[in-house]
This record gives structure tokens, sequence and C-alpha cells, in this order.
């Protein structure tokens, strides 16, 4: 991972078939290996599970990454219908999506099923995308920052734990507001700067020993990136709907 460089993050999500995820591979494959090719950004796809493999395939020997959109927080063993970092790895995965909002609401995710999901990614060498962000309740009660620390607190905590990683591995926040997941409405540039400056400042106590990005998740758009790029703590996008529309990834990206 380039720790100068831009990461989008294009989080397909249940959204798309296999074909239909293998035919925009296929068919954008030029551009997007050409896109990921300039060293001051780095491009994740995250498919369904079921194309990952495939997905790895293709894009091996390419700047192109294949990311997972979740990982099991178990090592290996009798844990039916999970799939391990360590499977992820060996098949050519190289980052994986944790905590994302969706699995915290619909999968019951803790903060401690996360943090333990983030040891395991880190151990395998994947890069994992925490996320992290307030519910609109606790938004509405301007209690954002105190529910992200709640979040925010064991990640630094098993970080500040860990033994030492082969190199100073790398990380990425994602910060994803709830009100503005899915709904099509941006996060005001200024709370996101006051957010970002405060997991910024929390995560400075670890910075030592991991390559950290922040990146900014929800309702991202070609139409909201320019003003969003002037966000100096934006290290980049988790995008979900905009990165099914290839022509709309690009423009983001670009
Ligand atoms: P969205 O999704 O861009 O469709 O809001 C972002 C995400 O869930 O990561």
């Amino acid at each position: 991972m380039i720790n100068t460089s831009y990461l989008y993050v294009a989080n397909w999500k249940m959204n798309l078939s296999v074909q239909e995820e293998l035919s925009f591979a296929a068919l954008h494959y030029d551009k997007l290996v050409a896109l990921a090719a300039d060293p001051s950004r780095t491009i994740i796809l995250c498919p369904s599970f079921l194309s990952l493999h495939e997905l790895c395939i293709m894009f091996a020997q390419t700047p192109v990454v294949i990311g997972a959109q979740d990982c099991s927080d178990h090592y290996a063993g009798p844990y039916t219908g999970q799939i391990s970092a360590q499977a992820l790895h060996a098949i050519g995965c190289g980052a994986v999506i944790i905590g994302h909002l969706e699995r915290r609401i619909y999968n019951c995710e803790t903060n401690k099923t996360v943090v333990a999901k983030m040891h395991a990614a880190l151990q395998q060498g994947l890069l994992p995308i925490v996320c992290v962000g307030e519910s609109a309740a606790d938004a509405a009660a301007g209690k954002a920052l105190t529910n992200i620390d709640e979040q925010l607190n064991l990640i630094l905590q098993e970080l500040a734990e860990m033994p030492s990683l082969p190199d100073k591995s790398s990380i990425a926040i994602a910060y994803e507001p709830a009100s503005a997941v899915g709904t099509g409405k941006i996060a005001e540039s200024d709370h996101i700067e006051v957010v970002l400056a405060h997991i910024d400042n929390r995560l400075k106590a670890v910075s030592r020993h991991f390559d950290i990005k922040l990146l900014y998740g929800g309702s991202v758009t070609a139409a909201h990136t320019p003003d969003l790029k002037r966000i100096s703590q934006i290290q980049g996008f988790l995008i979900g709907n905009a990165s099914l529309n290839f022509t709309e990834l690009k423009k983001i990206v670009e």
C-alpha cells in the first residue's frame, strides 16, 4: 500500500449478481488498471464473496486491489458460513471492509467483534478498512463524537496492544455517518472536518506503529468529490452506489 496515495474503495455490497460483477470487471478492465497505475491513488474493488476469487485472478499482477466486504473474527475452525482473513489472503485479497454500518445493523456486529476482525485482518497482512460513524439518533442529540469515541476506544486499545507486526501495517478508518450512507445526502463539510480532526487526534497515540488513512463514506458521488477533496483530513473514499457505475467511479477517481 502506497502511503501517499488516495484510497478509492468501491463497495458493491449485495447489489450485483456474480455475472454482473465479472462483466463489470471484464468490460472496464483496461481502464481500471490504467486508473490504478497512477501512484497517487489506490483502487480497491470489493465485490461479493462469490466473485472474489475470480477477480483476484483477473487483477493479479495489476495495481488494482481486490477486497472483501467482511471477514470472520476467528482464525479457523467450526464457524459455519464464515470466511477467515487467512482464506481471503490466500486467494489474493489485499483488503477487507470491517464493521460497516449495514453489518452493525443487520448482522448485530458489536465494537468487540469489529476489533477482533480488524485484528484477524492485520495478522494476515490485509488492509482493514474499519468503519466508524454516529447513528442518526446520536447525531440529532449532538452526541456524534461520544458515539464515535465508543467505537474508537476498543480499536485504539487493540492497536496499542497488538504484538509488533512485520512492517508498519496499514489501516484505513472510514468515517461514515449513518445519515449519509445510502441516503443520497452527504454530511456537511464542517461536520466531516470536525469529526475527522477528532479521529485523527485520537489515532495519534498509535500512528508511530501504523500507517493510518482516514476515509469518508456516505453518498459520495462525482458531484460531491471536488468539495470533499478540499477537506485536508480526507485521504480517500468508501463509495457504495456510485461505484456501480463505471463512468461515475472514474469521475470520482479523476
Ligand atoms: P453509499 O454507500 O455511497 O451508497 O452511501 C457507502 C457505504 O455504505 O460504504
